[in-house]
């Protein structure tokens, strides 16, 4: 082979070698950037307020609202004469009941946990009736839930101020 051969090949394989080595800096520095991402936005869950307005008394008609049900995990209920906010998680494990107009009952998919529209339940392996949150009249005359107070029937805290309103 002659020499200007040689040389060539020489500069051929230089160039390729040249070429992985940017390929590998490039990629080592993708992979540095990506972890300075993740450490400047880790991965956090950001919760909606435990207390929410929800708006006035007269939005809400005879039945269940469920506006709330997946931002907030709350059945606005007005039944009654009463308004009160339910939570959507069933008392057996944790599954969410939907609410099935035809029967006015909330209905567990998991394990056939069954409720009233009072929240009190009347079939399956649920061991309680679903919680009350604490709902209250602000200042201007529009409502609040919040999600902190819970009240429970079997601990005779359904009744108490603040988790009902008359309505
Ligand atoms: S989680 Fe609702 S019935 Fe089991």
């Amino acid at each position: 082979m002659s020499t200007s051969s040689n040389r060539s090949l020489q500069r051929r394989e230089f160039f390729s070698l040249l070429s992985l080595s940017w390929i590998a800096l490039a990629a080592g520095a993708s992979g540095l950037l990506g972890l300075v991402f993740r450490y400047t936005f880790p991965n956090v869950r950001f919760e909606p307020d435990l207390e929410f307005r929800i708006g006035f008394l007269d939005d809400f008609k005879e039945g269940v609202d469920e506006t709330y049900k997946k931002t907030n995990g709350v059945w606005v209920v007005r039944a009654e004469g009463k308004l009160f906010a339910l939570s959507n998680i069933c008392t057996h494990l944790g599954c969410i009941p939907n609410w099935t107009p035809t029967t006015q009952t909330f209905e567990c998919p998991c394990h056939g946990s069954g409720y009233y529209i009072s929240g009190i339940n009347f079939k399956g392996p649920a061991p309680r009736p679903l919680e009350r949150y604490q709902i209250k009249k602000n200042a201007d005359g529009s409502l609040s839930v919040n999600k902190g107070k819970v009240y429970r029937y079997e601990k005779g805290q359904w009744g108490l101020v603040g988790s009902e309103i008359q309505a």
